[in-house]
């Protein structure tokens, strides 16, 4: 039988993880606590631990996060906010959900919005701007935070597949006003379903959100404000403190399997690998290649049974509900040449190895 080389099976979860994960599942049954109690608070522990963030606020979804942190900063009608043309929709999605307008930004040629274009796309409605921290690597947020701060607006950071990538040691997320993270299962840190976390250096800002999570409740039927259910269910928190005595490991194996790439695929002059994995503002969510002939390429890799994916094929402006008949030539350029190679923890040094081969024989 062929071998083949999933994108990302999460069936490969080792086997005393699912064994660990089996007894947490039971454990919160037999407790009978279902939303909110000890696993969401040792969960929201463990994370400002890993972050060193003063604050976290668990919360249902990455999408959830970036509507909520909106929210708290009170952005809607009649307001702008500057995010790139190049992400997963939910960080255009958010700005649309509070009535706001996304005003997209052409990315440089790695996929992060490009900070040399901010000055002419700023106007007296922007009131923030959502950089996005793609595949895992870090936009520069020491020289947008300053931006920012010259220009009074507020910088909400979409860091939903960044988790563990640190600039000069402080987390992504924790550069701007509010930072939002993703564990959808895929991601990094990955839950047994949804679920999402945002991180604030603001103790006001904190309470806000973590209300605004909440029904607008301050404390049961004291109701604030108009709020959302927007709170992590207890499963999804049990199993991510599970998950996360494996994240340091995972991590370390990310990194190793990137550097078989690197050194395997250094010659290939018809690609180009992606910069930056070995730092560590860079969390190696995904390996993302670029080539010329992309979809050639993605069909000869399958047909030898090695399965990639593309983040992302469309532009969110060229999305119906998002388009904005402007240019985004960059975005649209690297958009069409993008693939993602598979990179998880449950690959082997082998098997990077095979997709290197591989990929070399498409010449
Ligand atoms: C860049 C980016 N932003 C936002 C999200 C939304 O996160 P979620 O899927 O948890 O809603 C994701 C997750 O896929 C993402 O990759």
């Amino acid at each position: 039988m062929k071998s083949e080389i999933p994108f990302l099976n999460l069936k490969q979860f080792p086997k005393e993880l699912k064994e660990v994960l089996k007894a947490k599942f039971s454990e919160i049954l037999d407790k009978g606590m279902f939303s909110g109690s000890e696993e969401v608070d040792l969960f929201e522990s463990k994370l400002r631990t890993l972050l060193k963030s003063p604050y976290v606020i668990s919360c249902s979804n990455g999408t959830d996060a970036l509507e909520l942190a909106l929210r708290a900063l009170e952005i809607g009608h009649g307001d702008e906010v500057l995010v790139p043309a190049l992400s997963w929709v939910s960080t255009a999605e958010a700005v649309v959900l509070v009535g706001a307008k996304p005003i997209y930004i052409d990315t440089d040629p790695s996929g992060l919005i490009d900070l040399t274009l901010l000055d002419d796309a700023v106007g007296s409605k922007t009131k923030a701007i959502i950089p996005v921290h793609l595949y895992g690597k870090m936009v520069c947020m020491t020289q947008l935070a300053k931006w920012a701060k010259k220009k009074g607006i507020f910088i909400i950071e979409d860091a939903a597949q960044a988790i563990g990538a640190f600039e000069n040691g402080i987390s992504a997320g924790l550069f701007g006003d509010i930072g939002c993270f993703s564990f959808y299962p895929s991601k990094n840190l990955g839950a047994l379903g949804e679920a999402g976390a945002l991180t604030t250096k603001d103790k006001e800002l904190a309470h806000k959100l973590r209300t605004l999570a909440n029904h607008g409740q301050k404390s049961r039927d004291h109701h604030l404000r108009i709020g959302r259910n927007a709170r992590i269910d207890t499963l999804q928190a049990g199993f991510l403190n599970v998950m996360l005595n494996y994240f340091d490991l995972w991590q370390a194996k990310r990194k190793n399997l990137a550097q078989i790439y690197l050194e395997h695929l250094r010659d290939v002059n018809w690609i180009t690998l992606p910069q930056g994995t070995k730092q560590a503002n860079h969390n190696l969510h995904l390996f993302v290649i670029q080539c010329e002939e992309r979809d050639a390429l993605k069909k000869h890799l399958e047909l030898h049974g090695i399965y990639t994916a593309i983040h992302y094929p469309t532009i969110i402006p060229e999305i119906t509900p998002y388009r904005s008949g402007e240019e985004f030539p960059e975005s649209k350029r690297i958009s069409q040449r993008i693939l993602s190679l598979p990179l998880n923890p449950f690959i082997g040094e082998e098997e990077i190895k095979k997709v290197c081969d591989v990929l070399k024989r498409f010449a």
